[in-house]
């Protein structure tokens, strides 16, 4: 008797030890998994709306963690629109593989899968854009730490939770994630930085055309695009979506001519970039209506016409024109996004600046975070290596 207490006891103790720290070893594993979807579905055209997985990731990334990051979604919903087909994938791979038995939650794999999606886009960056001498690619240094709490009824809820609007003025910005992410104002400027990645769609927001081409490099494109040079001059415009019964009202949206750089990269043929609100109130004091309309028509015609706003346009104006000051902003404020409703202290991973090595030690299970970080930095990268190998001669 006493010793089938003791046994019972023993697996208790262990489950709990197991349930709360994610090992090296787990951690390496999945990251190998999302970087496969990543590299699997990049550009293959085979599904558009998996066509640009890290883009896809880092959004399911941040609409996981609005009230919380709990690894539930909400489809009715319409801001979660286009997310379904990424978090059905992501859901698969997380439940085929075991990783809630090895003390991660769903939670902690989609916000882990933020994490490795802009890594793998911020190698993306073109380095010829860059000052010369100056550490390209940039990547953001974000550190992963593990325990967020699944909703019960994950991976979905009926909860509607709060997102910031997008036609929404600076205040409503500003105090959106201020309130709900604890974020500064120039955190908060870094965050929508990521815009950089994605595009948006009639069918999924009401809006239409990229941000920033190519869509599926993260960079500070999305600053760039927004103040051209100082003097960038939008036009806001309406957008019907008659096709749609979503959207059927009318939404409003700045546009002017793309940069036409034609390069390789979804959304990157030189077309129309545009901003919502929310992005044009970084540089310029706009002032919507209910709609989202601005209400002083020669502003509306030209965004050169519109006061600067006076909180965050230099900070607009300083992440133009220097990527690194950007990286350096977003790694903090992405991480206090995907920690919503959560502080942890298991940290295994951190993403950071790249510097390549000859030594590759095997990964040991450990829960202190310096050795295992550079460790699981490593594997990443052979990996990443052998996947693109694989892709180009394959
Ligand atoms: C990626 O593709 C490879 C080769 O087709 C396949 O074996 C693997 O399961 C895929 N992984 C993911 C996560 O999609
Ligand atoms: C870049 O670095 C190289 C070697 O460190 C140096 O010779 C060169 O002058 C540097 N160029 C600039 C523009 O700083
Ligand atoms: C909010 O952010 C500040 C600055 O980053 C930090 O010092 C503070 O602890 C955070 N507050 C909460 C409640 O997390
Ligand atoms: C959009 O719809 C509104 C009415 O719903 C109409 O007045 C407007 O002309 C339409 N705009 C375009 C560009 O079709
Ligand atoms: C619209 O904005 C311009 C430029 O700031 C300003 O001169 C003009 O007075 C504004 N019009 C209205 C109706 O507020
Ligand atoms: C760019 O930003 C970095 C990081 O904040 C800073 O160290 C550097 O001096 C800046 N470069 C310029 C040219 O301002």
């Amino acid at each position: 008797m006493s010793s089938s207490f003791c046994v019972v006891f023993l697996f208790s103790y262990l489950s709990l030890a197991f349930s709360q720290s994610v090992t090296v070893e787990t951690e390496a594993r999945a990251i190998a998994d999302i970087n496969a979807f990543i590299a699997n579905n990049t550009n293959t055209g085979n599904q558009p709306e998996i066509n640009n997985p890290a883009a896809k990731l880092v959004r399911l990334a941040f609409h996981d963690c609005p009230g919380g990051c709990d690894g539930c979604l909400n489809f009715e919903n319409p801001e979660n629109n286009g997310l379904m087909e990424t978090y059905t994938i992501i859901n698969g791979i997380f439940d085929r593989n075991g990783y809630a038995a090895e003390g991660m939650s769903r939670a902690d794999f989609v916000a882990l899968a933020g994490v490795i999606a802009i890594e793998a886009a911020s190698m993306r960056q073109d380095c010829r854009m860059m000052p010369p001498n100056s550490t390209c690619p940039l990547v953001p240094t974000m550190t992963l730490k593990y325990g967020r709490r699944d909703c019960q009824t994950s991976p979905r809820t009926d909860d509607i939770e709060p997102f910031p609007v997008a036609h929404g003025d600076l205040s409503h910005v500003l105090m959106y994630f201020r309130d709900n992410m604890n974020m500064s104002t120039r955190e908060t400027v870094a965050i929508i930085g990521a815009h950089s990645l994605g595009t948006t769609r009639l069918q999924n927001s009401g809006f239409r055309g990229p941000w920033a081409p190519p869509t599926d490099r993260f960079d500070n494109g999305f600053y760039r695009i927004l103040f051209g040079g100082g003097n960038a001059r939008w036009m806001q415009e309406e957008v019907n979506d008659t096709r749609s019964s979503v959207f059927p009202d009318s939404r409003y949206q700045w546009t002017r001519p793309g940069p036409g750089n034609g390069g390789p990269g979804p959304g990157n043929g030189g077309g129309p970039v545009i901003m919502l609100n929310s992005d044009m109130a970084l540089l310029r004091d706009i002032d919507p209506d209910s709609d989202g309309r601005e209400s002083n028509a020669s502003c509306r015609m030209n965004s050169n016409n519109c006061e600067e706003s006076m909180l965050t346009f230099n900070m607009v104006r300083e992440f133009a024109m220097n990527n690194s000051a950007f990286i350096e902003a977003f790694g903090p404020a992405f991480q206090k996004l995907i920690e919503t409703g959560y502080h942890g202290t298991n940290a295994l991973y951190t993403a950071e600046e790249v510097v390549p090595t000859s030594s590759s030690p095997m990964p040991t299970p450990t829960e202190s975070s310096t050795p295992s970080a550079g460790v699981g930095l490593k594997a990443v990268l052979l990996l990443t290596l052998s996947l693109f190998v694989l892709a180009v001669f394959a």
